[in-house]
């Protein structure tokens, strides 16, 4: 296999590469002795498999010094997180033992109002989005406050490191703190202008950040800032995140807050905020008919299943949102999940999907299939298929270099192991140790460059 245009190069690697092509199980590809060609501009050039370096240097007119080999390490795509709190990476792994409402009262909002401060703001900022670069998040679909400076800042601090991101102005006036909370009117002009903040930075294509429409989720919005949202959302051509029936009590909540609506999805649908734009969180309590909305609209969902397991808000059925149609891509919810890492998403959402299987015959979702969600699922969900997920030519290198052999990682390698189990350890089993370098659009963010 070969693909792309073989003149057009500013770096070459050789290794064993690992991608999905779609979501389909005979889609997820590890191809030994693959070569992948990166040009200046940072996009794929080139991708091949059961490579002979040499007689393609001879064909394409490269020479072989100019070829990293990455021996038996892996190129895969950068993993993407397509819902994460970033002001909530300062109590991740703590507050782990109540439900989500009362979960969000003791814990988050009191932490998120202090965001207000930009001190406290720049240095929790900056240390979440490092952490998430390092364990191999090449793009993050995150949640800011309601506070306009700090969500200026967070793009300010994403830009700088270097991360793909969609980042959203929380909005929240109704069923909030005294301490946490915006009028309709603030809420929505503080929205425009973070859109237009975003928007300004640079040209479409070539952003790193795109502004996202981020109602918290339908109990902390009226009805009067959500249709202002659906319009801004219009106006500007934006995607649009939130939360969805993740949780029996906030389930209840919201029907008891819109008798007129049939389900949580038609609160959203009704409000203009469903769309082929739109990421909607956990899911875990949607009927197949909402289910079969999100399908005909578009609409994305992402399964966060470390956050759902913490917070005890139930399971979600991946297998049945994908046989309905609907798009799905896997979050870390931080800090309702209690790990930044994408890797710990990975696995809960086998462990999810395998308690459907308890007791009878289930397909559930392996590791191969998790790991797809992880990239080319989340390029869905967020509309980036075109752009990122795997090593497709005309992508983005948004890549990690893995070394499943390195010194005092968390796993051995045996010499009678083929590179499919390597990796399915990785999977199960890796971390930051074993992720080397981390490229977004070509470019080093995090690790060490070995191109
Ligand atoms: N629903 C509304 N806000 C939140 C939040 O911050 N985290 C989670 N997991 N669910 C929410
Ligand atoms: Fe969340």
């Amino acid at each position: 296999f070969l693909a792309g245009d073989f003149s057009v190069y500013n770096a070459i690697m050789k290794g064993t590469l690992v991608h999905c092509l779609s979501l389909h199980k005979d889609d997820f590809q590890l191809w030994n002795d693959a070569i992948v060609g990166v040009s200046e501009k940072g996009t794929i050039s080139f991708v091949g498999n059961g490579c002979d370096v040499k007689t393609l240097s001879e064909v394409y007119g490269f020479s072989v010094d100019q070829v990293t080999n990455l021996g038996r390490k892996f190129l895969i795509p950068g993993l993407i997180d397509t819902h994460l709190h970033a002001p909530q990476y300062a109590f991740t792994g703590t507050g782990t033992d109540l439900p989500l409402l009362e979960w969000l009262n003791r814990y988050t909002f009191p932490i998120e109002s202090k965001y207000a401060d930009l001190q406290i703001a720049e240095h929790a900022y900056t240390k979440a989005v490092k952490r998430v670069l390092s364990l191999g998040t090449t793009t993050g679909c995150y949640y800011a406050t309601i506070h306009l400076p700090a969500t200026k800042l967070l793009v300010q601090i994403i830009n700088q490191l270097g991360q793909r991101a969609y980042v959203g102005k929380v909005n929240m006036d109704r069923n909030s703190p005294e301490t946490y909370v915006e009028s309709t009117e603030n809420s929505l002009k503080d929205t425009e202008e973070f859109i237009q903040y975003c928007l300004a930075s640079g040209e479409e294509g070539k952003r790193l950040v795109t502004p996202i429409i981020t109602p918290r989720f339908v109990p902390s919005c009226t009805t009067e800032l959500m249709t202002g949202l659906g319009r801004l959302a219009a106006q500007y051509n934006v995607p649009i995140q939130s939360h969805i029936s993740e949780n029996c009590d906030e389930v209840k909540w919201v029907k008891d807050l819109h008798p007129e609506c049939e389900s949580y999805t038609d609160v959203y649908e009704k409000h203009n905020l469903l769309n082929e734009k739109s990421v909607m969180a956990h899911g875990v309590y949607l009927k197949d008919e909402e289910l079969q909305k999100f399908a005909d609209a578009g609409a994305g969902i992402s399964h966060c299943p470390t956050s759902n397991f913490q917070l005890a808000s139930g399971v979600f059925n991946v297998r049945n949102a994908l046989d309905k149609g609907v798009k799905v891509g896997l979050g870390t919810d931080v800090a309702g999940g209690y790990s930044s890492s994408m890797w710990e998403s990975i696995r809960q959402a086998m462990n999810a999907s395998n308690t459907f299987r308890f007791g009878r015959e289930f397909n559930s979702v392996g590791y191969r299939e998790a790991f797809a969600l992880a990239t080319v699922g989340g390029a869905e969900v967020l509309g980036l298929g075109e752009r990122v997920g795997n090593f497709w030519p005309g992508k983005e290198f948004d890549a990690l270099i893995v070394d499943p052999f390195v010194e005092g990682g968390p796993f051995d390698v045996f010499e009678w192991e083929n590179e499919e189990q390597i990796f399915e350890k990785m999977v199960m089993m890796g971390d930051d140790r074993n992720i080397e370098s981390v490229f977004v659009g070509g470019k080093l963010v995090a690790g060490t460059s070995k191109v």
